[in-house]
């Protein structure tokens, strides 16, 4: 018997991926850049063992037992490692012993914080210390193929995702733009709104996206190539004021076209909508961007502030939105440094 057990990181986007050219591969129609949570507050951690005398593979997610054999993204994953192992000419693991996985997260499933990245990024990552592989760029194409959004999550800091342009997807793959250490005074605060379980899941929204948003292909097109440059430079330019105002326009934008899609999606609420105003309010008395708001699928609020200004930004939410604004008393959880 042999194991391995790896803690993984929360991402957020802060130009979305919002669409895919493949669905098997997970191939995304645009690039997209976020940047990597300390494990400190929310990430998932997975054991993997394998052994001669397990019969079969079998997973436990948070505890409960979830259908190995029926998710086609889990074998899909399984798959590539074995590939990878064979071509590293690895020999730890014998192809045919099973594998048992055991993964928990301390942060709501499905509720639109990035659980499928950190989750399936530490199912990869797992995987290639049991078996020997390296992490390298290619590695990160095993974990797009689990759920798009984790071949960010391998690398800490400022990590963009690249669209590729090949069918079998080999160059779509995720790089670090730049690693915590380049801005140690960039923090996360995350406001949970809402812990339950999205309406609509992102694989399913973003399809229903590509078929009916006339708006997407405008997005794909125009807007998300230029945000990546502008971005990139204001990353390597620490520029608080460029990086605040790409961040919550893409936030805008991706929301703007899940309204766009037939039936909409709708995945801010009241709460979420009173956060963006209350940004805005905030940055035009302090005089310029001091926070920047941006929303995944879900109404859960994720504020970048540089860390000079966290304590002033904390006081002024807890003055305007009363305590049960948010739907339990961790919603100040996941104040973070991204980590290299
Ligand atoms: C809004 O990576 O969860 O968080 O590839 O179908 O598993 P699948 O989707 P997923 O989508 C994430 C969408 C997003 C934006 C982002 O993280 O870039």
């Amino acid at each position: 018997m042999i194991s391995a057990t790896c803690v993984a990181p929360v991402n957020i986007a802060l130009i979305k991926y919002w669409g895919k050219r493949h669905e098997d591969l997970i191939l995304p129609v645009n690039d997209s850049i976020s940047m990597t949570l300390s494990t400190d507050e929310l990430c998932a951690k997975t054991t993997v063992t394998a052994s001669e005398s397990f019969e079969t593979n079998r997973m436990w997610l948070n505890g409960e037992e979830v259908p190995f054999e029926g998710s086609p993204r889990l074998q899909r994953c399984l798959k590539e490692v074995h590939r990878l192992a064979v071509a590293n000419g690895s020999q730890k693991v014998p192809p045919s012993w099973k594998i048992h996985i055991a993964s928990v997260n301390n942060f709501p499933t499905a509720a639109g914080l990035a659980s499928s990245a950190a989750g399936y990024a530490c199912l990869v990552y797992s995987l290639s210390r049991l078996y020997d592989i390296p992490l390298n760029e290619e590695l990160t194409t095993v974990a797009r193929q689990g759920s798009g959004s984790a071949c960010r999550s391998l690398y800490g800091g400022f990590v963009q995702w690249h669209r590729g342009a090949l069918d079998d997807g080999s160059d779509s793959v995720a790089k670090q733009i730049a690693p915590s250490s380049h801005w140690p005074n960039m923090h996360v605060l995350i406001l949970v709104v809402n812990d339950e379980r999205k309406k609509t899941a992102s694989t399913k929204g973003m399809q229903q996206a590509v078929k009916t948003s006339q708006l997407i292909k405008h997005r794909v097109d125009k807007v998300v190539p230029e945000r990546i440059t502008q971005l990139r430079e204001a990353i390597a330019n620490h520029d608080f004021q460029t990086f605040a105002e790409i961040t919550m326009k893409d936030s805008n934008q991706f929301h703007a076209i899940a309204l766009d899609t037939f039936p909409p999606c709708v995945y801010m609420n009241d709460v979420s909508h009173r956060i963006v105003s209350f940004i805005h309010d905030y940055n035009e008395i302090m005089g310029g961007y001091h926070a920047a708001y941006t929303f995944d699928a879900g109404p859960n609020a994720c504020l970048y502030v540089l860390e000079e200004n966290v304590p002033h930004l904390l006081d002024a939410i807890q003055k305007v939105f009363p305590s049960d604004s948010f739907d339990s008393d961790t919603y100040l959880r996941g104040l973070s440094v991204p980590k290299v």
